[in-house]
């Protein structure tokens, strides 16, 4: 049976590991051919080779979402590839230190922001542009459930997710004329590389996240990308600036 996305050209950041590994292999299997960004040369060129192993396509490009030539050469390249960019999964993101908001360098602050806030802009400036051009095309942003509320240790995680769940309104509303749908995931704890950067042990804190998350545990990272693909497919084809809280049941 043919995939969802055969042929369909696929950029996904943060393609080397967590959830971004996971959906880049995700829409190869359904078809796509992928490029993998990320600054981490090795898991991104394993990304590739994980990609070509299953019998997909696929091409790595090393790119720095904090840095805007980085991103402009990236989006090029990548709707070069193939002759067009399909589907643009803005993913690549940090945590940042845990700490309490007046414990914040300014450093970490700037670091985290333009990570992940100032990231997913350049990303939509130069995919959005090249979206329209070639008339029509399909955006996923990664925020994250701690958009939607304080947090006590990762404010400026926090805050840069509800930017990105600004920024993804914002370009839904204003290029939806263009064919061009834009939402966002917003995944709650998943069990990638990410959330256990802190001093606290691994085990313990996993059992501490299992015991607030009403479904008992993490997602994995595949639960995530199967949302992902979902908004980009022909089923959500009137679904735009929507945010698609995957988090099991924490928020509500
Ligand atoms: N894991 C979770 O619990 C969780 C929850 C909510 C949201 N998220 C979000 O999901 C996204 C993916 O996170 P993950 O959990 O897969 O983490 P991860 O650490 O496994 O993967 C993140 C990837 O982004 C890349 N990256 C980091 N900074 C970059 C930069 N400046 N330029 C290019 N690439 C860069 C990393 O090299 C890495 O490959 C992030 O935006 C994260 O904030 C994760």
């Amino acid at each position: 049976m043919p995939g969802r996305f055969e042929a369909a050209s696929v950029l996904v950041t943060g393609g080397g590991s967590g959830i971004g590994r996971a959906t880049a292999l995700a829409f190869a299997a359904e078809g796509a051919r992928v490029i993998i960004a990320d600054i981490a040369e090795t898991g991104g060129r394993e990304t590739a080779r994980m990609i070509e192993a299953q019998g997909g396509q696929a091409a790595f490009l090393h790119a720095d979402m904090r840095d805007a030539a980085s991103v402009e050469a990236m989006v090029r390249l990548a709707a070069e590839r193939w002759g067009r960019l399909d589907c643009a999964f803005n993913n690549a993101g940090i945590g940042g230190p845990t700490l309490p908001l007046a414990d914040y360098a300014e450093a970490d602050y700037d670091a985290v922001l333009d990570t992940n806030m100032r990231g997913v802009f350049l990303c939509l400036k130069h995919e959005l542009l090249i979206m329209v051009r070639q008339g029509g095309g399909c955006i996923i942003n990664t925020a994250s459930m701690a958009a939607f509320g304080g947090s006590v240790e990762t404010g400026p995680y926090s805050a840069s997710k509800a930017a990105v769940v600004s920024l993804t309104r914002s370009a839904a509303k204003g290029y939806a004329r263009h064919g061009i749908r834009v939402n966002a995931i917003c995944p709650g704890a998943t069990d990638t590389p990410l959330p256990f950067r802190r001093a606290m042990p691994r085990e313990e804190f996993r059992a501490q996240l299992n015991k607030m998350i009403p479904l008992g545990r993490m997602a994995q990272a595949d639960e995530i990308a199967h949302a992902v693909l979902w908004l980009c497919s022909s089923d959500a084809s009137y679904v735009t600036g929507h945010m698609l809280v995957a988090d099991g049941g924490l928020i509500a």
